[in-house]
């Protein structure tokens, strides 16, 4: 394995940021929930001022699901499937989230598009991460693109979500090498990996910068 294979090249420092106040966050997502337990996690260990209101999910297969359960998190199924159109599915992921004083919206792994319909609900005031070191690779197979690319260097990016997919203004941002051995699973464990470093950094980053 090489010198670099655990490191990451230039993340940045992840010193805590003190939020006065712990934020209240709503979070998104649609599959397994790593990113969410990251977050819970940094809250736990007071590394990040914050508690999560509830988790909403778009599939009912959603292993989040049970993570939330685990840490004592609401969490609702709203599936995209029964909305007839994404403004609609937005309309109630805010009224879910208003009345439980949400915040900030940290879409952590939440595979659909977003509308301006959420976007003015919450402006400034929703996050995304994503798979790569943007604005390379955007879209839904990032992974997949940068191993394709041959690149040498990618990584993960945490930004604000904009009509404009993965085009956000970018909080922070972790790179990951890849290796001549890499299949897209094993470069998206060490991505995710870094993902789960540097979310709540880029939460407590981006509420200082944006508050
Ligand atoms: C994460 O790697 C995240 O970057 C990616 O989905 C994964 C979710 O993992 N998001 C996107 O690709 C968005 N375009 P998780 O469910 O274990 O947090």
């Amino acid at each position: 394995m090489s010198l670099y294979a655990s490191t990451s090249l230039i993340s940045p420092p992840l010193q805590s940021i003190r939020l006065k106040t712990p934020l209240k966050l709503g979070i998104m997502a649609s599959g397994y929930g790593s990113n969410f337990e990251a977050i819970a996690q940094a809250i736990d260990t007071h590394q990040l001022n914050a508690e999560i209101r509830g988790v909403i999910y778009n599939n009912p297969e959603a292993k989040v699901k049970t993570k939330a359960q685990h840490w004592g998190v609401k969490s609702l199924l709203l599936d995209h499937r029964k909305y007839s159109s994404r403004q609609a599915l937005e309309q109630e992921i805010i009224e879910v989230f208003k009345a439980e004083q949400v915040e900030w919206i940290i879409m952590a792994g939440w595979m659909r598009i977003v509308t301006e319909v959420l976007l003015t609900s919450y402006p400034d005031r929703i996050l995304n991460i994503h798979p790569s070191l943007l604005p390379s690779f955007k879209g839904l197979h990032a992974v997949d693109l940068a191993l394709a690319a041959k690149v040498k260097i990618t990584g993960c990016t945490v930004h604000l979500a904009s009509l404009e997919v993965d085009s956000g203004a970018i909080i922070m941002q972790a790179a990951v090498p890849i290796l001549a051995d890499d299949t897209v699973e094993s470069l998206h464990i060490r991505i995710q990996q870094q993902e789960h470093k540097i979310l709540p950094e880029a939460i407590a980053l981006a509420a200082q910068i944006y508050s």
